[in-house]
C-alpha cells in the first residue's frame, strides 16, 4: 500500500473524540518506528510544525529535539511564543536560534522578490544543516508534511517553503500528520492543547516579513512593518475579524511621500493594509473592513509607529493581484 495515500475509508477528524483517537494510534506508531532513539525537528511556529511538536512530545518526550531557527523575518512575539509554548508549556527539548543577523546582512540590498526568497530558503537550510550537525545519534527527521503538500508536491508550497531540507541528509522521516487535511491538523492541535492563537493562526509564509518589506529590506522598515501588523492583528482580534477572515496582514514598499507630523514635514512610508478571503489561496477576495474600524487602525498606526506617515488599503482581488505583493 503506498503510505502516502489516504485511505478511502479514513474518517475525516472534526470533533475531539476523533483526535483523541488519532493521537492515540500516533503515539503507538511513533513510538514503534522511533524506539529509543533521537527525533529532530524544524519547529517554525505555524500550525503543522507546532502541531507535530506537540505530538511527538506527547508521545516520545525528550527524545524529540526542536529547532526553532529566528531568521528575523516573523511577525511580532512569534519566536517568543515558540519558547513559551513548547519551553516552558510543554517542557520541550528546544534549541532556539536567532539568526538575525545573518539573514538580514545577507539581505541587505537585494531587491529582487525571487532572490530575497532563495537567500533565506537557503540560509535556513544551512543554519539548521549546522545545528544538526553539531547533535549527535540523532536518527530521524520529523516534519509537518499535510495532505495537501502531498497532492501538490510539483506545485506552490514545494517550490518556494522555507522548511525544504537538504537531500543529503541522512535521516528517516517521522511525518504524523502526512494524511490529514489542515482542518484535521487543527482539530489535533487543539486535542493537544495548543493555544487558538497557534492552533487557529493564518496562512503566513515562510520568508515572512521578508516578502512584506517591499525591495531592499532595511532594518528600520522592517521594524516599522512588524509594528504595524501587530496593530492591524490586535484590532483585527479585538473586533471579532481575526477568526473571519483568512489572511491579514502589512506591506510597506520602499518609498516615502511627504507629510505632516506636530507642524513639521515628516517623510515616511505608506503602511498597505491588505485583509483576503479564499479557500484554497488560488482566487482571493476582499473582506469589506468597517470605515470606522480602519480609521481607528490608521489613527493608531501612524501615530505608534515610527516611520510610517499614511496608511492605505488594498482592493485588489486575486486574479488579478496576487495575495503577496511579492
Ligand atoms: P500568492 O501571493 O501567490 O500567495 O497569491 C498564495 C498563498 O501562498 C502564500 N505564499 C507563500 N508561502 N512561501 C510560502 O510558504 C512563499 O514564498 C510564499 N509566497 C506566498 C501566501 O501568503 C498566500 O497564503
Amino acid at each position: 500500500m503506498d503510505s502516502n495515500k489516504r485511505p478511502e475509508n479514513m474518517e475525516r477528524i472534526t470533533n475531539l473524540e476523533l483526535a483523541n483517537a488519532f493521537i492515540e494510534q500516533q503515539i503507538k506508531e511513533v513510538r514503534t518506528q522511533v524506539g529509543n532513539k533521537q527525533v529532530l525537528l524544524a519547529l517554525s511556529g505555524g500550525v503543522d510544525s507546532s502541531v507535530v511538536a506537540a505530538l511527538l512530545i506527547k508521545a516520545i518526550g525528550k527524545q524529540l529535539v526542536c529547532v526553532h531557527v529566528n531568521h528575523g523575518l516573523m511577525r511580532k512575539g512569534e519566536s517568543e511564543q515558540v519558547i513559551e509554548v513548547f519551553r516552558n508549556q510543554l517542557d520541550a527539548n528546544l534549541i532556539y536560534i536567532d539568526a538575525t543577523d545573518r539573514f538580514l546582512d545577507l539581505l541587505a540590498g537585494v531587491a529582487e522578490p525571487e532572490k530575497k526568497r532563495k537567500i533565506i530558503g537557503g540560509e535556513f537550510i544551512k543554519v539548521f544543516d549546522e545545528e544538526a550537525s553539531k547533535l549527535k545519534g540523532i536518527s530521524f527527521l520529523a516534519q509537518g508534511t499535510i495532505y495537501p503538500d502531498i497532492l501538490e508536491s510539483d506545485g506552490v508550497k514545494a517550490h518556494h517553503n522555507v522548511g525544504g531540507l537538504p537531500e543529503d541528509m541522512q535521516f528517516e522521516l517521522v511525518e504524523p500528520v502526512k494524511l490529514l487535511y489542515k482542518d484535521e491538523v487543527r482539530e489535533v492541535g487543539r486535542a493537544l492543547g495548543l493555544p487558538s492563537s497557534m492552533v487557529d493562526r493564518q496562512p503566513f509564509p515562510g520568508p515572512g516579513l521578508g516578502v512584506r518589506c517591499l525591495g531592499a529590506i532595511t532594518r528600520d522598515r522592517l521594524h516599522a512593518l512588524r509594528e504595524a501588523d501587530a496593530i492591524l492583528r490586535e484590532e483585527f482580534d479585538k473586533n471579532g475579524l481575526a477568526g473571519k477572515v483568512w489572511q491579514y496582514f502589512v506591506a510597506v514598499p520602499d518609498f516615502k511621500s511627504v507629510g505632516v507630523r506636530d507642524s513639521k514635514r515628516y517623510e515616511g512610508w505608506p503602511a498597505i493594509i491588505r485583509a483576503v478571503n479564499t479557500t484554497d489561496a488560488m482566487s482571493a477576495t476582499i473582506e469589506e473592513i468597517p470605515y470606522s474600524l480602519l480609521h481607528h487602525i490608521t489613527a493608531r498606526i501612524t501615530a505608534e509607529v515610527e516611520g510610517i506617515n499614511r496608511v492605505l488599503l488594498d482592493l485588489t482581488p486575486k486574479p488579478v493581484g496576487t495575495i503577496e505583493w511579492e
